[in-house]
């Protein structure tokens, strides 16, 4: 109920919303309306209310709460529900564990701090209190398992388009799923899965954003940065996390329906930081493990697969099997 209630605050925008009109939308009593008001204010909401003309959403808090984060998304999205911690060892982890007990695909699990956070290929993510954003999406795709890695593709354009359109600035992906801006890190995605041969029970995507960050440890301060950093401007997390949700919903569908990633190819391709840049292919998840190949990187095919011109052919660098580094820097 509240977050209906804080739905139709905010579509009013700055207008105010009279105490019939929230009974309507909520489909509850002018009590019951002003008792969840009351608790919203308590939890940091600030909302006017005014005789005769209703109330108004001045400002939410600036802390994850799941009623704010339901009410930015649409109602056409695949996330219905926020599960939001204060302190959490991996939302990934929790997201897991919840995935085994049955939940539904369209749970996001959102923390403002992670005690274990999980980077890819056992790394850890730095995951500070209230800087970050640390969110998980439930999912259960009826793909094949090994179309899995392309999801997370789909989350990398996610984040780009919720960026563009929500914090109006232009990010790049680092293939296969880093999300760069000026050529550092402000983004990173692990998906997870558990499935049978033929059959995927839940996929779990993490994504970490640095977004209010004002500094990083010294181990990572030359390759990660922050939105804030490169751009002054303190993001509202929570706008931003249902944002990434809402672009997330939409990629996904279609990627389900199309069960490839080719309505994306080309978008993809204009957002790849190394489109055209030489990279070198480190192939130390197989065998060889010295194994390496430097070429240039044209894109990537409608399997995710990125495509790298080596001089004596192309070179089709399939997403978990191989890292690419930039030859020159991170990118
Ligand atoms: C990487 O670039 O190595 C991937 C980082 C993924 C971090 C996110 S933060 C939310 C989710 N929970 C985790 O423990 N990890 C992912």
């Amino acid at each position: 109920m509240k977050s209906e209630i804080l739905r139709a605050l905010r579509e009013a925008g700055d207008g105010f919303v009279s105490g019939q009109a929230l009974c309507e939308k909520a489909g509850v009593t002018r009590q019951a309306v002003w008792k969840n008001i009351t608790q919203l204010k308590e939890h940091g909401f600030v909302i006017e209310s005014v005789q005769n003309k209703g109330y108004r959403l001045v400002s939410s808090p600036g802390i994850f709460y799941p009623a704010d984060i339901e009410s930015r998304l649409g109602r056409d999205c695949l996330f219905h529900k926020a599960d939001c911690y204060n302190v959490i060892d991996s939302t990934n982890t929790r997201a897991k564990q919840l995935a085994e007990l049955g939940e539904e695909e369209g749970t996001l699990i959102i923390a403002e701090r992670q005690t274990s956070g999980k980077g890819r290929r056992g790394r850890q993510w730095d995951s500070g209190a209230g800087t970050g954003i640390y969110m998980s999406m439930i999912l259960r795709p009826v793909i094949e398992p090994s179309s899995v890695p392309g999801i997370t593709l789909v989350a990398a354009l996610a984040v780009v388009s919720a960026a563009r359109q929500f914090c109006n600035v232009e990010t790049f992906v680092k293939w296969p799923n880093d999300i760069v801006l000026d050529k550092k890190k402000i983004c990173g995605i692990l998906t997870e899965m558990s499935s049978e041969m033929d059959y995927i029970n839940y996929v779990v995507v993490g994504i970490g954003i640095n977004a209010n960050n004002e500094h990083f440890s010294e181990e990572i301060e030359e390759t990660a940065t922050s939105i804030y950093l490169q751009t002054g401007q303190k993001t509202d997390r929570a706008g931003l996390a249902a944002c990434i949700a809402g672009c997330f919903s939409r990629y996904y569908k279609e990627f389900t329906r199309a069960r490839s990633l080719g309505p994306f190819v080309d978008e993809y391709n204009s957002v790849l930081a190394n489109k055209d840049q030489e990279v070198k292919i480190l192939y130390g998840m197989q065998e060889d493990r010295n194994k390496t190949e430097t070429g240039i990187a044209r894109g990537i095919n409608k399997d995710g697969a990125l495509l790298v011109d080596t001089g004596h052919g192309t070179e089709c660098v399939v997403s978990g099997e191989v890292s690419v580094r930039g030859l020159y820097g991170y990118v």
